[in-house]
């Protein structure tokens, strides 16, 4: 199977973008230890990272039937109903992942509309959480016979 992994608006980025907070690793680097931590359970992902509201949701609309998505939306995780509403029509689990601990930072960062819908939530694990994010998947997955 193929386990979708979407980065929303400005963790292209990653590597160069307040890096006190998330980070040296860039994008592809996120990206290449997803490709791994996939390979090493069995799939395969595909990766799509994108600043615009509209093409996220298309992505998730193309990818819906997908084993599962690893979605880091961003500052969009605390605004859009759109993608939420997105992420609703997919077939399988919806991994919220975030770099840094959300909770402990600004109060407008505590408000997820996806976590709501999502199977597990990881913040502040750094870029190993998109590891555990698709360790879950592929968990979930076996453990449904998939
Ligand atoms: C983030 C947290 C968001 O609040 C922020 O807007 C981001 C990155 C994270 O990975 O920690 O862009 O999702």
């Amino acid at each position: 199977g193929v386990i979708a992994v979407l980065n929303g608006p400005n963790l292209n980025l990653l590597g160069e973008r307040e890096p006190h907070i998330y980070g040296a690793e860039t994008l592809a680097d996120v990206q290449e230890r997803c490709r791994r931590a996939a390979d090493a359970a069995g799939f395969a992902v595909e990766c799509r990272q994108s600043n615009h509201e509209g093409a996220l949701i298309d992505a998730v609309q193309e990818l819906r039937h997908s084993a599962g998505f690893v979605v880091n939306l961003g500052a969009y995780t605390h605004t859009s109903i759109a993608l939420r509403d997105a992420l609703a029509a997919v077939s399988g689990p919806v991994i919220e992942v975030h770099i840094s601990n959300v909770h402990a930072r600004e109060s407008f960062r505590h408000l997820s509309y996806v976590a709501p819908l999502a199977t597990a939530v990881i913040a502040g694990c750094g870029t190993l959480g998109y590891e555990f994010a698709i360790a879950t998947i592929a968990a979930r997955v076996h453990l449904a016979g998939g």
